[in-house]
């Protein structure tokens, strides 16, 4: 089990745009396994590779209870989009924030398996929403980047607050 270093926002890393992975090999089985670990250790439901400050297009994914039920999709592309639905949404790479995002409500989307075989399907709802979010990340877009600019001016200060204090309280010991 190897655990990966999360990006945080404001890190430029997060900007990059993922390459398309040529071969699914067993370096790519590794990442997404690697990135499956983390995402269960961090809390969260997915997780893009750009967030590990890798820039090849690999997501996981796993919205079951008992977080045993991970999806990995390699090169993952939205064919269709449909209808449009609000949720609220986090981010390893935002942590602590939450907000109210607009996205398409039902999808449909292609990727590559970790045998290499490509695989089309539906999604709406939660999974539906969480896909639209990581393949935002391959494209070095966040979820904040759709708040209003006056939100994201807000979320700014905070988290540079936050530093300030983080710095002050190394300084006092
Ligand atoms: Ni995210």
């Amino acid at each position: 089990m190897a655990l990966l270093n999360v990006l945080h926002f404001p890190n430029p890393r997060l900007r990059l745009k993922a390459k398309p992975v040529g071969t699914v090999d067993d370096t790519i089985n590794t990442l997404a396994k690697d990135m499956l670990d983390t995402m269960y250790a961090e809390g969260g439901i997915g997780l893009a590779a750009t967030q590990v400050d890798v820039q090849k297009r690999v997501i996981v994914i796993d919205l079951s209870e008992h977080r045993d039920d991970p999806m990995c999709l390699i090169n993952p592309e939205i064919i269709e989009l449909e209808g449009t639905e609000q949720m609220q949404e986090g981010c390893l790479s935002v942590p602590g924030y939450y907000d109210l995002v607009e996205r398409a409500e039902k999808i449909r989307f292609r990727y590559l398996d970790l045998e290499g075989q490509a695989v089309e399907a539906n999604a709406e709802g939660l999974l539906a929403v969480c896909i639209q979010h990581e393949i935002d990340h391959l494209d070095g877009k966040l979820f904040i980047d759709y708040l209003s600019p006056l939100k994201q001016q807000r979320l700014r200060k905070k988290l540079e607050k936050q530093e300030r204090l983080e710095r002050q309280q190394v300084q006092v010991l």
